[in-house]
């Protein structure tokens, strides 16, 4: 009698601790509690909750995708200022889809370098608005976050191809190509790391005479192959990088409010800055565009809380991998990394990654199962 009342005992409390380490182990998929820049074992790193990641080689047609808006904005012209106007139109945005997928480089089916071509169009515009496109996300709660895009900027004279987050014209965070500081000779470049401000809203949108304003030059020729620009925005800095480098931090003018991210390619003619209108069409072409961030969105943030209510287990966060040139990693394409995000890979034509429903209802089927150990041992 004494010894069975011992062993229910011990079932009991063997349950008891097998439930116990069953329920601290809430994340059940891996990444649900973020993704960081950095490991979280390093002395400094960065959780982002949230994601967005578009292999724009893979986009069949970015007209039919969730994840994106093809804009068709006008930038007016005004005869007083010298400058051309601008107007984003649809024909302007073209998907150029790697013909085999597995061949992570190469052409598209409209030849050369897949991706989403962005173009600007040649010569002086009779209606004085050069043509022009560009494209920003979906969603509009991006509030910090590590973001990063592959592109190829265009070799041809007299374009700005800008890679961007965008709240209002006060708070902007810019990396602009401008393709007249291209230099094919040594093959170098610069890129230009600008914060919109209130400072520059006061010098008529002219950051140069600001703080956060910098024409860094690159190692490399941005028109000669695709390179990584790169920033993470925290409350406390916008670091920025360009393959994988580290290049500057900014810790004025920082933006606090959610918004896109954005790319474009335009002219409006002004010789200190776009230069042109180019002399024959341009092209830039974006591979891809990853987003780790959080979200401003009540609904995103209290998502996050049901699917990691602690931070437990050894794949809860996830590590996003070094910039590797010759093999990017997408965590959409893996299974199990992206539970419970949505819009997250921009990719309309499969759901796979955007709506298993994981979080509190794997977590009540543990207490199920530790109450029924419990009765079964009664
Ligand atoms: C994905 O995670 C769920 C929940 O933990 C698990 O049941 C499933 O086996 C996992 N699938 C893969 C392919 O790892
Ligand atoms: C990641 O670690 C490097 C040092 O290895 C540090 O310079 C950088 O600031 C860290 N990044 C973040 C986001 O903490
Ligand atoms: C490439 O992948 C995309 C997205 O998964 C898919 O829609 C497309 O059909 C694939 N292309 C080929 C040639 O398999
Ligand atoms: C999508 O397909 C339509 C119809 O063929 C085409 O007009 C449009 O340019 C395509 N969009 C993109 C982004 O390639
Ligand atoms: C993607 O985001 C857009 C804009 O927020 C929304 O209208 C759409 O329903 C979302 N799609 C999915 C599959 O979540
Ligand atoms: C941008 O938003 C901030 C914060 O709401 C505001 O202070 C600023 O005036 C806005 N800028 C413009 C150009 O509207
Ligand atoms: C671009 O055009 C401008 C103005 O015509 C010229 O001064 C400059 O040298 C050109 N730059 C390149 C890289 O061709
Ligand atoms: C590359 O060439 C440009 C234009 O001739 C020059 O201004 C620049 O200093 C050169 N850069 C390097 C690293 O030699
Ligand atoms: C993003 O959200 C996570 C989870 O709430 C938080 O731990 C992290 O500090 C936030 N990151 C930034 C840069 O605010
Ligand atoms: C890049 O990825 C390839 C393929 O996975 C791998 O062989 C290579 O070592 C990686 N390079 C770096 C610098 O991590
Ligand atoms: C993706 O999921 C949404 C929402 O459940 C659905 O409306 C849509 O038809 C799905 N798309 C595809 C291609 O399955
Ligand atoms: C994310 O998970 C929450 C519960 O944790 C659920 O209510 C919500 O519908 C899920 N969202 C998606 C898009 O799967």
């Amino acid at each position: 009698m004494y010894s069975i009342m011992v062993d229910n005992w011990l079932k009991y409390m063997l349950l008891t601790l097998i439930a116990a380490s069953l329920l601290s182990t809430s994340a059940l998929a891996d990444c649900e509690c973020g993704y960081s820049v950095n490991a979280t074992s390093d002395p400094e790193h960065i959780v982002y909750t949230d994601i967005i990641e578009t292999n724009f080689r893979t986009v069949q047609n970015l007209s039919y995708n969730d994840a994106w808006e093809i804009q068709t904005s006008e930038f007016p012209y005004d005869p007083t200022s010298g400058q051309y106007g601008r107007i984003d139109e649809l024909r302007n945005v073209i998907s150029n889809p790697l013909i085999e997928n597995s061949t992570w480089s190469g052409s598209g089916t409209l030849g050369p370098d897949a991706g989403v071509q962005i173009w600007t169009r040649a010569g002086i515009p009779t209606n004085n608005l050069v043509p022009m496109g560009e494209i920003r996300t979906s969603r509009s709660d991006i509030l910090y976050g590590s973001i990063r895009a592959l592109i190829k900027a265009t070799s041809t004279n007299g374009t700005c191809g800008a890679f961007f987050w965008y709240y209002n014209d006060t708070q902007e965070i810019d990396n602009e190509i401008l393709s007249r500081q291209n230099n094919p000779g040594n093959n170098t470049g610069a890129v230009n790391l600008i914060l919109q401000s209130l400072a520059s809203e006061a010098a008529g949108y002219n950051a140069a005479e600001t703080p956060t304003f910098d024409t860094y030059p690159l190692p490399f020729n941005p028109a000669d192959g695709f390179h990584e620009y790169r920033f993470d925005w925290t409350p406390e800095k916008i670091s920025f990088y360009a393959d994988g480098k580290w290049l500057r931090d900014m810790t004025q003018n920082i933006p606090d409010n959610a918004g896109r991210g954005y790319f474009n390619h335009w002219s409006n003619g002004n010789p200190s800055w776009s230069g042109g209108p180019p002399n024959v069409d341009a092209k830039m072409t974006v591979a891809y565009f990853l987003a780790y961030f959080n979200s401003s969105n009540p609904a995103r943030l209290s998502d996050y809380k049901s699917r990691c209510p602690s931070v437990a287990g050894t794949h809860s966060i996830c590590t996003i991998p070094e910039y590797n040139s010759t093999q990017p990693f997408f965590f959409t394409e893996q299974k199990n990394m992206t539970n419970n995000q949505t819009n997250a890979s921009g990719d309309a034509t499969s759901n796979d990654s955007g709506s298993v429903m994981v979080g509190p209802l794997p977590q009540c089927m543990m207490l199920l199962i530790f109450l029924a150990g419990l009765f079964a041992v009664l």
